[in-house]
């Protein structure tokens, strides 16, 4: 069993970490934040993800998993370090590695023994980055290190699950002997593991968020051409999802993706192809076609409302899918700001992301309850698929609001059960 440091405790260092010492290793991570790092070692996640909180009291219990105080401490006892810090988009959409700079230089400073560790990039880092931003930093301050990348593939939410129980993980080594250290790591990892170079697991990760988000703006333009042509999506999906080569999964269309994860990866992406030189015209298109998409739920409420002006609208959904109480790039933001620039009187709710969501947007008036929201509302919009909102029924609309106007923007609820209701989605 390996000694492992994790640096950066977010969703993802967090969740691997517990994960790694579930399984057995032996995991001190760190993070710039003094309350995060108090937080956990309390054993409270300062975010929610499914089963995280439980999990983490274990392997503390355990003394499998702690939390240090300094970079130092972390990397003392450690023979591999995940670096698990965020990469967020520039304002022109560019990746910003300053966060891994810090990290990896804090590492360096750290690192005062002659031990060889292996440090792993874990954050979702452009081809090259491993070797253009990491390798010069420890390179000169003369540690004795090898270098892998180890994209994380965990969906917020059911990111432990995901770490846990991966369906396949890509490692990336600058040589035979990393290669061997990482695929160690996961021995008892029931599932694909693919090793290949450093730069190409870099890319791996891009072309899966990217292939993910286009898969998703081609459901949203579909359903949007059977809208146009009178057609349901739902029979057409079915009949799609039969090719094989295509299979039915993540092609549920409605108000376009959001989230820290497919947005930034695919502006990250355009914006370093075309400083390279490719114009990369599709994941343009599927980027444009995300920023537009939500309209589509204005547009339903506005063909049954008319004039939207001192209309009451409830949101329901604030954070940017179901189980996760995150907000970054919900499209509840933008649906919610055209709502209020066209005079409606927005009340949102939702059953973790209330607060972050005020945060945001202060004039969305934040409600108790999905029922409080829906109370004498004209129309309602549902933002994101938790699961308490897929159990709404047809009765829930009609007694609670002044018109049952629904527009279901995730696909969420079943229209044969929505007899008396205004019900409306995309497709
Ligand atoms: C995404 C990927 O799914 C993970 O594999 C990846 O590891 C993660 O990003 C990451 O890079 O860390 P996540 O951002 O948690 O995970 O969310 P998804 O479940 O992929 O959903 C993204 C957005 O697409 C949400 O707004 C969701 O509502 C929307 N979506 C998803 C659809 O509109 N239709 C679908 O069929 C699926």
């Amino acid at each position: 069993m390996a000694s492992i440091a994790i640096v950066g405790l977010g969703p993802v260092g967090l969740c691997s970490g517990v994960a790694f010492a579930t399984q057995g290793h032996r995991v001190v991570a760190v993070d710039i934040d003094s309350k995060r790092r108090q937080e956990i070692a309390r054993g409270k996640p300062p975010f929610y993800e499914k089963g995280i909180e439980a999990a983490l009291r274990k392997v503390l219990r355990q003394k499998r998993f702690s939390v240090a105080e300094t970079m130092e401490e972390a990397i003392g006892p450690s023979t591999v370090v995940f670096l698990c810090v965020g990469t967020p988009s520039r304002s022109d959409g560019s990746m910003d590695d300053g966060a891994l700079r810090d990290a990896v230089k804090s590492l360096a400073a750290a690192w005062k023994d002659e031990k060889r560790r292996t440090v792993v990039v874990k954050s979702t880092v452009l081809p090259g980055t491993a070797d253009g931003v990491v390798r010069p930093i420890l390179e000169a301050a003369r540690r004795p290190f090898r270098l892998g990348v180890n994209p994380e593939f965990l969906r917020e939410g059911r990111a432990l699950e995901d770490a846990l129980r991966p369906d396949r993980i890509v490692l990336g080594a600058d040589g035979p002997e990393t290669a061997r250290i990482l695929k160690g790591l996961y021995r008892s990892a029931k599932c694909p593991l693919f090793s290949t170079d450093v730069k190409t697991a870099e890319a791996v990760k891009y072309a899966t968020n990217a292939f993910l988000a286009t898969k998703v703006a081609f459901a949203d333009e579909l359903a949007n051409l059977c809208d146009a042509f009178g057609i349901s999506y739902d029979e057409v999906h079915k009949g799609l999802g039969l090719d094989p080569r295509i299979n039915p999964r993540f092609l549920v269309p409605g108000v376009g993706f959001g989230g820290s994860c497919l947005p930034k990866d695919v502006r990250a992406l355009v914006a370093a192809g075309r400083r390279r030189g490719a114009e990369p015209v599709l994941l343009e298109g599927v980027l444009a076609q995300n920023d537009q998409q939500y309209l589509r739920a204005i547009a339903r409420l506005e063909e049954e409302l008319g004039d939207l002006k001192g209309k009451r609208i409830a949101l329901l959904g604030l954070a940017f899918k179901g189980d996760t109480d995150d907000v970054r790039e919900t499209r509840a933001v933008p649906i919610a700001r055209t709502l209020l620039s066209k005079g409606a009187l927005v009340i949102g709710y939702d059953p973790l992301a209330g607060p972050a969501f005020s945060a945001l947007l202060p004039e969305v008036k934040i409600a108790d309850s999905a029922k409080e929201a829906l109370d004498g509302a004209d129309g309602v919009v549902l933002q994101a698929d938790w699961p308490a909102f897929s159990r709404l029924t047809a009765k829930d609309f009609l007694t609670a609001m002044a018109t049952p106007v629904v527009v279901d923007g995730r696909r969420i609820l079943d229209p044969k059960k929505m007899q008396g209701v205004r019900f409306r989605r995309i497709g």
